[in-house]
């Protein structure tokens, strides 16, 4: 075998010395998304509008002996997102990935029952927030032609499963990776989607386990998304740009 073709794959992988931001890394996907990365030799910002969780990933990382440090931050609040991103770079120097991770579920209940504020509330967690982070990270990208920008969507986004509200607001980030990755491509940032599939956390409900079981042989842990993830925030993947990785166990194919 030759071992130095293999240790040049293993680097591709890496993430040593690399600087990312997780957003709503108190819990699930993206908690195990800055564990995975933290691993993997990055230095993390975990961030989150729970400060319990994110007091709690962050003792985990560096208790397994990784580098990270946490804050307070709401995705939805440009104020806290720029006290995120100014202790980030005070603190590590710069920010090459960030994982736009945080989303909420919409409130179930058929269109008549779900109102505009209802809309308004999840377009304005789960799009117009993925929006403020990017906008907050990208002249940091630019300035030095590298970044890898990852948004957490789903499949809602693709079939339209979960309430309608939701299924809006994660089409609509797949559409805005794929504008942005056509204006940012030339400028050294990559800009992916990982749609996942339902995936063992507190926000998805018993019964989509079941209805998986049915489908698939073993339903979705968050390490699952974690690691495509961190493919597509690493160099391994450095020529994909605004594309869709859907883990889902075949579920629905696109
Ligand atoms: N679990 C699934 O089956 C599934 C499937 C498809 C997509 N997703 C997506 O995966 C992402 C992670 O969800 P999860 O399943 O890990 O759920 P989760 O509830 O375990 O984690 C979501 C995290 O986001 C945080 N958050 C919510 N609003 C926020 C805000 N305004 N600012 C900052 N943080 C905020 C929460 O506090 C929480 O820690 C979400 O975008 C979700 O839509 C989940």
């Amino acid at each position: 075998m030759n071992t130095n073709v293999s240790k040049k794959i293993y680097d591709f992988f890496s993430l040593h010395e690399k600087v990312a931001i997780v957003t709503g890394s108190g819990n699930g996907i993206g908690k195990a998304t800055a564990k995975m990365m933290a691993e993997l030799g990055a230095k993390v910002m975990v961030c989150d509008i729970e400060e319990d969780s994110v007091k709690k990933t962050v003792e985990e990382i560096t208790a397994s002996g990784g580098v990270a440090i946490g804050m307070y931050c709401d995705i939805t609040d440009v104020s806290t997102i720029k006290k995120t991103v100014d202790k980030c770079v005070d603190e590590f120097g710069t920010v090459d990935i960030l994982v736009n991770n945080a989303g909420t579920p919409g409130r179930s209940g058929e269109i008549g029952v779900v109102d505009r504020e209802e809309l308004e509330r999840v377009l304005n967690v789960n799009v117009t927030g993925v929006f403020n982070f990017i906008n907050a990270v990208v002249p940091i990208m630019r300035a030095k032609k590298y970044g890898k920008i990852v948004t957490v969507s789903s499949g809602a986004g693709v079939i339209g499963t979960g309430t309608f509200q939701y299924a809006a607001s994660k089409a609509a980030v797949i559409g805005m990776s794929k504008g942005l990755a056509r204006q940012l491509g030339r400028e050294g940032i990559n800009v992916n989607v990982v749609a996942p599939g339902v995936t063992r956390t507190r926000m998805a409900d018993d019964w989509e386990f079941e209805e998986v079981l049915e489908r698939f042989y073993l339903v979705a842990e968050p390490e699952d998304m974690a690691a495509a993830i961190t493919f597509l925030s690493s160099d391994c993947s450095r020529y994909f740009s605004g594309q869709v990785i859907s883990p889902n166990g075949g579920d629905y194919m696109f």
